[in-house]
Formats: C-alpha cells, sequence, structure tokens
C-alpha cells in the first residue's frame, strides 16, 4: 500500500491484513489480569504475531518472559524487543543450533530454557551451555495427550531427568510442559511424574502448559504453574469454534475485493494461500474441516477453496450477495500462519488504519 496514514479500511488496496486495536489491546489485558487472577505465571507465544512491539506490549503489561517457537523467532524478540526471559519449548538438534542457542545465552541478562524430550536434546543443551559458559534451562517435555513430541509415561520423564542431572552440568532442570493442556490428563501426568521426580531428589520449579482454546478452564487445576498462549491476542475462527472467544473479540480480519462473480453462487476474492495459509477450521464441524474464514459481511457465504491467488467464495446459503469490487471482512481459521504470510500488518482504529506494523519475524522458523 502507497499510505497507510489515516487511510480508512474501505479505501485501502487488498488484500491485507489488519488488527483492531482497541480489540488487541483488550486481549492483552484480560488475560494478563485472567492469569494473575489465578495465581498463575503467563507467557504469551509470540509466534502468533512475530512482532517485537506486541512483545513488549504483552511484558508491559506483566507477562512472566515469552515464548517462543524457534531460535531465530528468539533471536529477533532478544534483539528487538529487549526479551529477557525466553523459553522456547522445542528441541534443539544439530550442531548449528547449539551454536546458535549458545549465541543466544551469550547475551548478558537474557534467561534461556529450551525444552528437551530425549537425552540427545538434553545434552544438545548442554553443549550450548558449556559453549556459553553459563547454564540452561531445561523444561522436560511430557505428551500428556496432544499426541505432538514428548514424553508419554513418567517412568520416562524420570529416566530423562535422572539422565540430565547425571550427564547435563550445564543444564538447569526448571521443570515439566506439554502442550495443549489436557483438563484430566495434565494435572493427573503432572503430579505422578512430580511424585517420582521427588521421591529421587528432583523438585521441579515449573509445570507449563499451554494453549488458547482451553485457557478459561485451566483455573484451579492442580500442579499447573503457568500458563502459554499465543492466539488470544487476536483469536481467529478456530477459537471462535472453540468457543474461547466471540467474534467481538477477534482483532485480525483480512481485507479481500471480490474480482469474479463467475456464477450466480460463486465469488472470487483477491486472497488465496498466499493470504491467509491453508490451515484447516479444526474446531467446526467435521464437514467443515476445509472451509477458510468467517467472512462477516455474508456470514453464511463458504470460503471454500483457495488457490495461490484466488479464494472462492460458494453463496449457495446466501440471501444477498456480494457484487464485484465489494470488499469483505475475513476472520481467518488460523491467525499465527496468517501472520507468517505477510511482510506487514496494519493497525486499524475506528475503521481507520493508523499504523503499520513490520512482522519482523516473518519467515523465522529455522
Ligand atoms: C508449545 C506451545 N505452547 C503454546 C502454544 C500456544 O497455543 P495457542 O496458539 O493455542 O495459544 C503453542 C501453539 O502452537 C505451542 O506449540
Amino acid at each position: 500500500m502507497d499510505s497507510f496514514s489515516k487511510l480508512k479500511v474501505t479505501e485501502c488496496e487488498t488484500p491485507i491484513v489488519t488488527v483492531d486495536l482497541d480489540i488487541m489491546e483488550r486481549n492483552i489485558r484480560r488475560e494478563q489480569d485472567y492469569f494473575d487472577g489465578l495465581g498463575l505465571k503467563f507467557r504469551p507465544h509470540v509466534k502468533t504475531h512475530k512482532i517485537p512491539e506486541l512483545t513488549r506490549l504483552q511484558l508491559e503489561a506483566g507477562a512472566a518472559g515469552i515464548c517462543c517457537q524457534k531460535l531465530s523467532e528468539a533471536e529477533v524478540m532478544a534483539d528487538e524487543a529487549g526479551a529477557t526471559d525466553i523459553f522456547i519449548p522445542y528441541n534443539i538438534v544439530g550442531p548449528k543450533k547449539i551454536q546458535r542457542l549458545a549465541g543466544l545465552l551469550e547475551r548478558p541478562g537474557l534467561v534461556m530454557t529450551v525444552g528437551a524430550d530425549s537425552l540427545d536434546a538434553a545434552l544438545a543443551a548442554n553443549e550450548a551451555g558449556r559453549l556459553a559458559g553459563r547454564s540452561v534451562g531445561v523444561m522436560i517435555e511430557c505428551d500428556t495427550g496432544g499426541k505432538r513430541a514428548g514424553l508419554s509415561s513418567t517412568e520416562a520423564v524420570l529416566e530423562l531427568a535422572l539422565e540430565i542431572k547425571r550427564q547435563c552440568e550445564m543444564v538447569d532442570l526448571v521443570g515439566l510442559f506439554t502442550f495443549p493442556t489436557e483438563l484430566t490428563q495434565t494435572p493427573a501426568f503432572f503430579s505422578e511424574a512430580a511424585k517420582k521426580l521427588e521421591d529421587n531428589g528432583i523438585v521441579p520449579r515449573m509445570f507449563s502448559g499451554g494453549g488458547t482454546p482451553i485457557q478459561w478452564q485451566v483455573g484451579g487445576l492442580p500442579y499447573i504453574t503457568e500458563h502459554r498462549a499465543g492466539t488470544y491476542i487476536f483469536n481467529d475462527k478456530n477459537t471462535l469454534g472453540a468457543g474461547a472467544c466471540t467474534v467481538d473479540d477477534c482483532a485480525m480480519r483480512v481485507i479481500c475485493t471480490v474480482v469474479s462473480r463467475p456464477s450466480e453462487t460463486r465469488a472470487i476474492i483477491d486472497g488465496g494461500s498466499k493470504v491467509f495459509s491453508s490451515d484447516p477450521w479444526l474446531t467446526g464441524p467435521a464437514e467443515a474441516k476445509y472451509t477458510f474464514g468467517l467472512v462477516l459481511e455474508y456470514p453464511e457465504a463458504v470460503l471454500a477453496a483457495f488457490s495461490e491467488e484466488h479464494g472462492t467464495l460458494d453463496l449457495s446459503k446466501c440471501t444477498e450477495r456480494p457484487k464485484i469490487g465489494e470488499q469483505l471482512t475475513i476472520i481467518p481459521n488460523h491467525c499465527c500462519t496468517t501472520t507468517n504470510m505477510h511482510d506487514q500488518i496494519y493497525g486499524v482504529r475506528d475503521g481507520e488504519i493508523v499504523r503499520e506494523f513490520k512482522i519482523a519475524a516473518r519467515g523465522k522458523v529455522w
């Protein structure tokens, strides 16, 4: 866009990604107040926005530190957001990664913690600590139902913790983490693991869970001391489908224009998979899994297919139908992957674009 200052969203060139700043600021405040009220530490996951200024807002609101999913994201946030406490809930694997973790550890005043679900990953963290001459925090990743990475038995957690104590002198074993928090399995797993560890003289200081969809239900869960959430800052159609927010809490809106009406029941918009990403709607009805966003002006329209630069709207259920040239406001399925498709996001207040945010950690996935 040539000039964004004081431009009405309705006048802007599309496709663009906007964030309603009033909604976003309210989301940040409400989230922090909620976790403060529960007595839990809150650690925002900045992979959702990848924007240093927004990290600063989250820290100023009272966050205990931040979460970055990859080393490169952490490097940006350490350099540009002044983050001083970063947790990377990811296994650090390979000599180049070890050197880069050591590079982060060498920054004065930066507390670094990484995830590990194997002795290999713990030894890699240890090696980074040795290179930097400084200890590195490690959280053991537990699979408490999410079936991604993580150890799925408390015996395996104990075994890894004992090996870390034996072999990793530069590792500070901070505690355990999981993703996403499962309401019954997570506390059960954490309490069983804690007992086994304590019986062996290891006392974890942190039990960290995560996820926006589950966040309003984690109050009072035994053993959890910290929550990590990212999506909450913008929210999206997946958060809506999970019942964890309302449309009024969705700060991210993708603005597209109808560029073709090939038939009575079909409209084509100027945004496809390179604008939205192709992430499915995981929290909706199974038959709607591969539909791609909520069109606010035409809620019955179904964003039924993407090619790279085209989005296909099925209008068969609409009584009113958009014309060529009409602008549409769309809540994407997954705001985190939408962010990563763009160099910038536009901040909006009262329907006017008031500023541009550079997505400084865009593409920082290594
Ligand atoms: C390890 C980890 N923690 C926390 C989060 C934040 O979850 P959400 O985006 O649902 O808030 C994620 C999301 O992918 C994650 O992978």
